[in-house]
């Protein structure tokens, strides 16, 4: 039998404009470039691929195939499309804290004091909690998340709002993971995330931008309230982008790096980093059919909008 099975995807879309707009805060990668997309999708190949190009890799290969990342890119869905993302995306990883602080207690019980800073200082951040030990509600991404929310008639604390089948499963899985991941599969799921969120969030917020300018885009015009309101509206996605790609995923990946050396500690790695991958494919792909949906069934899974 042959060792090398290959699993190929070509995408042969055409490449889309580089123009930066006014709203967007940095160009997002040519997801296409026209060029064919080749890669090996096998053990043997993941066992020579250096943690970071496996992460880089794998979390790219699901937001650049998938339809609703590239129309959220594209600005070719409409609004109630666009909230209907925004309310299910909003709970795929409800648990997050939780996984990342369970992440940092098994790394400080098994001694790795990098891993466990790591993942800590990312939960830090996500609470809210600065250098000077307090907490404070102006830096707790939850604020900035139901800010965000409630800034396109999203309410993000109702209880019992309707998941999609997908979602559900997303949320289950991540839910599973928190009660019987492994310090490293826990650490892969959080390197995951926090490498493929920037991905995602670019092309939510050209989106964003295009269909509620008045609410997200930054206009001579504004006085200082209505600045500041939009400020705080842009802020959940906006501050994802960098502080993810800028701190949380290279923090997180220097620690993680030592154990490139050990096959069974870097499976556990790939165990999480592709759970990430496997069911944020499948919540798309359920985003995907909701959207076509009419009208006011969409609306039904928006909650509160
Ligand atoms: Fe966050
Ligand atoms: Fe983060």
């Amino acid at each position: 039998m042959n060792a090398i099975d290959y699993a190929v995807t070509v995408d042969n879309r055409p490449a889309r404009s580089t123009t930066l707009e006014k709203c967007e805060i940095g160009r997002v990668g040519n997801p296409a470039a026209g060029a064919a997309n080749a890669r090996l999708n096998v053990a043997s190949a993941a066992d020579l691929m250096g943690l970071k190009d496996y992460v880089i890799s794998e979390n790219k290969a699901v937001v650049r195939n998938d339809p609703v990342v590239l129309a959220l890119l594209r600005k070719s869905l409409n609004r109630t499309q666009y909230k209907l993302y925004a309310a299910q995306r909003a709970y795929v990883a409800t648990n997050f804290i939780r996984l990342v602080d369970k992440g940092a207690g098994l790394a400080r019980e098994a001694g790795d004091e990098e891993l466990a800073a790591a993942l800590q200082a990312n939960l830090n951040d996500e609470i809210g909690m600065a250098a000077d030990g307090n907490r404070y509600d102006a830096l707790d991404h939850r604020q900035w998340k139901a800010t965000y929310l409630r800034a396109i008639g999203i309410k993000a604390d109702v209880k019992g709002f309707p998941l999609l089948s997908e979602t559900r499963a997303h949320v289950n899985a991540f839910l599973e993971m928190e009660a019987t991941g492994t310090m490293l599969s826990i650490a892969g799921t959080i390197l995951s995330l926090e490498n493929i969120i920037p991905l995602e969030y670019r092309a939510a917020v050209s989106s964003r931008d295009h269909l509620f300018p008045g609410i997200f885009c930054l206009s001579e015009k504004d006085d200082a309230e209505s600045r500041s309101r939009k400020e705080l509206a842009r802020q959940y996605l906006n501050d994802h982008i960098v502080h993810d790609a800028k701190s949380h995923f290279p923090q997180l990946l220097q620690a993680l790096v030592k154990y490139e050396g050990d096959p069974v500690a870097m499976r556990e790695i790939r165990a999480g980093i592709d759970l990430v991958n496997t069911f944020r494919k499948q919540f798309y792909q359920g985003l995907g059919a909701a959207m076509q949906l009419a009208q006011r069934d969409m609306e039904y899974y928006t909650y509160g909008a």
